[in-house]
């Protein structure tokens, strides 16, 4: 058991749960309020939806979260909203009387999830008003799944909820005393943990004293272990508040110029799962980009390249954690083009993503790099593909040698996502996309790939 001190609604609470607990359980199991539900415990659905914030940066806007996968010790100092506490006695807050003015709820099971998306919508725009465009309305509710009412009424709810009247409740902007962390250097090497360093020297420290506990940011791949496979997570070491992890940084390295950004900025999680089909590693890859691994004892540089050893295999040793990613600019002639397949256009991963960069000197392809997810047991350069364009005139028959290249470089597998040859027709057909882009410059070619 270990100790959390956050704000609930308003009203500050201390509880003592395990380490691999999270928001959804503690508010459900431990503190029965049952309002926040559970759909598909996996991140999905965003039916146990629920609001946070860092009451001690005042700038800092309520934020929607998926309450299964994220741990409940990540709420210490945080202030958590639930759907719970909305309403102030009879008076309904603005998101939830639009969505009874615009009947945007039938069975109410996605309701209250839908509902916090919207109230986190409406404390963002009470404090910078910004309009609402499609593009936004999706994103904000893209993550929400509504399977019987239907998103028009819930859109129009979005809407109409801006003119309804609301006075802010006196918790709104309810602070926290400071609490004081315990100290993980004076926890047993085998008792159950979640420590939360704030310096890259704590938290390597920390990782060479435990090294079998797992490293959490967001949470968002590695949770599912626990809902999904019921894997027991009871040492965990959270580097999403680790000050160095959150810097990014114009610098020379290996004598070109880029950027290192640091393990926590948002999305970096994406490499050390080593998914076969996260996104950015691809990208990474095609990139020439360079991972830094870190210990208590200082650090090493490898390229990203050589961090995937094999199916969810990397190079990362014990002790290490990732501290920051070297990403190369862009020089002037080259480009990169990303395109990415999968079944569903909001929150769904990749069946397969190319990842294509070059310069076109004189209409011959120079310095070509390609990775693709998804289609080896690791994200991968495509390096006979790059071969067989390297110093290659744009032509059909230029890129039919590559598409034969590709052909026999790759074997990947089938699962629900895509069948292999569905995979190893689509990546032919991203080469053919790029060659008939390149071609027609200015117009974006439509591909037009079915998910069988
Ligand atoms: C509904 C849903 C949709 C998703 N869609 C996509 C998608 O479209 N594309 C995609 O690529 N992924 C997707 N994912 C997977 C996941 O969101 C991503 O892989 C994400 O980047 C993980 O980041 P995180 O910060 O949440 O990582 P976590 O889950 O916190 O960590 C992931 C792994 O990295 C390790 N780790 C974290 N930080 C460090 C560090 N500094 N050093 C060493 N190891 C570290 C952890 O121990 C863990 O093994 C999806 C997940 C869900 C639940
Ligand atoms: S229960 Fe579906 S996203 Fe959390
Ligand atoms: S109202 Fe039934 S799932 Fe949305």
């Amino acid at each position: 058991m270990a100790t959390i001190e956050f704000l609930l609604n308003g009203t500050p609470k201390q509880c003592d749960v395990p380490p691999d607990t999270s928001i959804l359980t503690l508010l459900r199991d431990h503190l029965g309020m049952t309002g926040t539900k559970e759909g598909c415990a996996s991140g999905d659905c965003g039916a146990c939806t629920v609001a946070i914030r860092n009451p001690s940066d005042v700038e800092a806007c309520f934020q929607s979260i998926n309450a299964c996968i994220t741990p409940a010790h990540q709420l210490n100092c945080r202030h958590l909203v639930t759907i719970e506490g909305l309403a102030q006695g009879n008076q309904l807050h603005p998101a939830q009387q639009a969505m009874v003015e615009c009947h945007g709820s039938q069975c109410g099971f996605c309701t209250p999830g839908i509902v916090m998306s919207l109230f986190t919508l409406h404390t963002t725009q009470q404090r910078c008003p910004t309009p609402l465009t499609p593009e936004r309305l999706e994103a904000v509710l893209g993550g929400n799944l509504c399977r019987c009412t239907g998103y028009r009424p819930i859109r129009d709810a979005a809407l109409s909820m801006q003119s309804l009247p609301w006075q802010a409740p006196q918790w709104f902007d309810a602070s926290l005393p400071a609490v004081s962390a315990p100290d993980p250097e004076r926890v047993e090497e085998n008792a159950s943990l979640f420590a939360q360093p704030t310096t890259q020297d704590e938290l390597t420290r920390v990782r060479r004293r435990y090294p079998n506990a797992r490293l959490v940011a967001g949470a968002t791949d590695l949770w599912l272990e626990n809902t999904q496979r019921l894997v027991e997570l009871d040492q965990l070491i959270d580097v999403s508040r680790v000050n160095e992890l959150r810097q990014i940084e114009e610098a020379t390295f290996q004598e070109q110029s880029g950027w290192w950004i640091g393990a926590g900025v948002t999305y970096t999680g994406n490499i050390v799962n080593a998914s076969p089909i996260g996104d950015t590693p691809p990208v990474l890859l095609a990139l020439d980009a360079w991972v830094e691994l870190a210990n208590a004892d200082g650090s090493r540089q490898i390229p990203l390249s050589t961090f995937f050893i094999d199916y969810k295999k990397t190079a990362l040793a014990a002790d290490e954690v990732i501290s920051r990613v070297f990403v190369p600019k862009l020089t002037d002639t080259a480009t990169l083009r990303v395109w990415k397949l999968s079944k569903r256009r909001e929150d769904d991963i990749s069946a397969v993503l190319g990842a294509f960069c070059y310069h076109l000197e004189a209409g011959v392809m120079r310095d070509v790099r390609i990775a693709f997810g998804g289609m080896a047991a690791t994200p991968k350069r495509a390096l006979a593909t790059e071969k067989a364009l390297e110093g290659q005139p744009l032509s059909k028959t230029s890129f039919q040698a590559a598409q034969q290249a590709l052909d026999d470089e790759f074997t990947p597998m089938s699962d629900v996502r895509g069948s292999q040859l569905y995979r190893q027709q689509a990546a032919r057909n991203l080469l053919e996309r790029l060659y008939l882009t390149l071609c027609a410059p200015n117009q974006e070619v439509m591909l037009h790939a079915y998910a069988h």
